[in-house]
């Protein structure tokens, strides 16, 4: 595994990489790498012929009171990882070779990033569309894994894609789960173990409203019992439970024939975590 930190080695590298007509797989990442990371790095071996992984803490989605610097950075961990899983580039730029000085560009995704986390974290997604935009055109790879764990970056990722016909195509890698339910992610980790068990009644509650919404229960009165059950289970609040349209992420209030999705976002002590469920 290469580990390049400079763009024009990178071009180097990619173009190698491609040569007679070979596929490039890139799986964008900020790090602190977990299974649920791993996951999406098979999935891309899966799919291309080469995988790159992007490791780039991208300060132009932390908001003003976000810890940017807090963020975990462990590059040399998660190298041993990435080499172990078969990776075959690793890019790692600092900030000066992704935003230099005197860069003034902006983007903003309107749409399904309104709302949900969006609302609460202002600008955030606007600061993911840059820095995948920029991914993207620094690796030129032919397909991109994303995992659905943040399903509403992915619907951001999906919708700037298709709107600025970007040549790359979008995978969606289902989210890998513990074996009794709860989602990956890295702020499991901040979890106590009193927390971590109650944590379970976030996947509940949307195993349970899929199965009272597809048996065709009144919606808003599910959602809103499940939020009930969430905090009854140990969360101190829920930001938001809601079942929205896959593609577009307006809220749904009965069934549509189109492919929904249940979104959430609870606190538990200090930490807040995320959850989706595909409703179909
Ligand atoms: O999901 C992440 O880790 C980040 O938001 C991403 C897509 C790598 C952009 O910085």
């Amino acid at each position: 595994m290469q580990i390049i930190n400079r763009l024009t080695e990178l071009r180097t590298a990619t173009r190698k990489a491609k040569a007679g007509d070979k596929s490039l797989a890139l799986v964008p990442t900020m790090g602190a790498l977990h299974a649920g990371h791993l996951e999406l790095v098979e999935e891309a071996r899966r799919r291309a012929d080469a995988v790159a992984v992007s490791i780039f803490v991208n300060p132009a989605q932390f908001g003003p009171n976000e810890d940017l610097d807090a963020y975990p950075r462990m590059l040399e961990e998660d190298a041993a990882k990435l080499r172990t899983a078969g990776v075959d580039i690793l890019w790692a730029p600092p900030v000066s070779e992704v935003y230099p000085e005197g860069f003034a560009t902006k983007i903003h995704v309107a749409g399904p990033s309104s709302g949900y986390c969006g609302g609460a974290r202002p600008g955030h997604f606007d600061g993911v569309a840059l820095v995948v935009t920029k991914l993207f055109n620094q690796v030129e790879p032919d397909i991109a894994c994303f995992g659905e764990k943040d399903f509403q970056q992915l619907a951001v990722i999906r919708q700037f894609v298709r709107d600025l016909d970007i040549n790359v195509e979008i995978v969606g890698v289902p989210i890998v789960r513990d074996a009794d339910g709860l989602a990956l992610s890295s702020r499991n980790a901040y979890l106590t173990p009193q927390e971590r068990s109650a944590a379970l009644a976030l996947p509940k509650a949307l195993q349970k409203a899929r199965e009272a919404i597809l048996s065709g229960g009144e919606i808003a009165v599910i959602l809103a019992d499940m939020q009930k059950a969430i905090l009854a289970g140990g969360f101190s609040n829920v930001d938001y439970f809601a079942l929205a349209d896959a593609q577009t992420l307006a809220p749904v209030t009965q069934l549509t024939g189109r492919p929904l999705r249940l979104l959430a976002a609870a606190k538990i002590g200090k930490t807040r975590l995320i959850d989706n469920l595909a409703v179909e």
